[in-house]
């Protein structure tokens, strides 16, 4: 699984062997330059999924419900996992978190027909109560939440788990004790699959380099070489070129 965020990258994405497609609240992060995904709204999250749907049709499409689109009652809940799915025809929700109030909303929203993707470990709309975007999980007794957490979820209904910044051996023991997929960012080798937002594997960040991350391009350095070739290329009088004007 990549996240997208707009038409263009998902129209590659759409080609791509990739089962499918996450459109994150990291936009918050990646698009809009926040410093956390709390600023995301749902509206946002709709503009952003509708482009990601036009350019990759074929793709399982999952959509982030941002902070604050359900953590305030059930119905608020529904409604804003519904309008996700309405307007952007996206397949699958996915939600933080598994609180009473979350549990009883994936098992609503499955009831009435929404797949819903859970996520735990290090869930970045909580970043200010788990102390910051650290490793979760590592002593027994949230290693043992965290387990039993991954199967109330799949008791409730989720088709799948985003298990994020755990340490490798509770992305093993909770993708043995779970019959759904897990889905690991910096949950080690034994998860079924594995997420990273398209931005970082593909290095237009070239500042950020957490432990997880593999970059498969460096496509930072290929974009400023290209800005400031084009830039010279103008100063220069050698842009455009005969073959560019009519
Ligand atoms: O918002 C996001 O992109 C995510 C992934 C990192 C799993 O939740």
């Amino acid at each position: 699984m990549v996240t997208c965020y707009d038409a263009s990258f998902a129209s590659i994405v759409n080609k791509s062997d990739v089962d499918c497609i996450l459109v994150g609240d990291s936009l918050g992060m990646v698009i809009q330059g926040h410093s956390s995904t709390l600023p995301v709204t749902l509206d946002e999250m709709i503009y952003h999924t509708k482009a990601v749907k036009r350019g990759a049709p074929n793709k399982l499409l999952i959509a982030d419900m941002p902070f604050l689109s359900y953590q305030t009652s059930l119905t608020e809940g529904i409604h804003s996992a519904g309008r996700l799915i309405k307007e952007t025809n996206a397949d699958a929700v996915k939600l933080e978190g598994s609180d009473k109030e979350s549990l009883a909303l994936v098992k609503r929203l499955v009831e009435i027909g929404i797949p819903v993707m859970g996520h735990l470990g290090l869930t970045p709309q909580s970043y200010q109560t788990l102390g910051g975007y650290k490793v979760q999980g590592k002593d027994s007794n949230s290693a043992e939440k965290m387990l039993k957490d991954s199967i109330a979820l799949q008791e409730a209904g989720a088709f799948g788990i985003v298990l994020e910044m755990i340490p490798e051996k509770l992305g093993q023991e909770i993708s043995q004790a779970i019959q759904i997929p897990s889905i690991g960012i910096g949950a080690g080798r034994y998860t079924d699959g594995q997420v990273l937002v398209i931005y970082d594997l593909l290095g237009l960040n070239t500042e950020f380099t957490p432990k997880f991350l593999k970059k498969y391009a460096d496509l930072g350095y290929t974009i400023l070489n290209s800005v400031n070739t084009y830039h010279k290329e103008v100063v220069d009088k050698l842009f455009p070129e005969d073959k560019n004007i009519f």
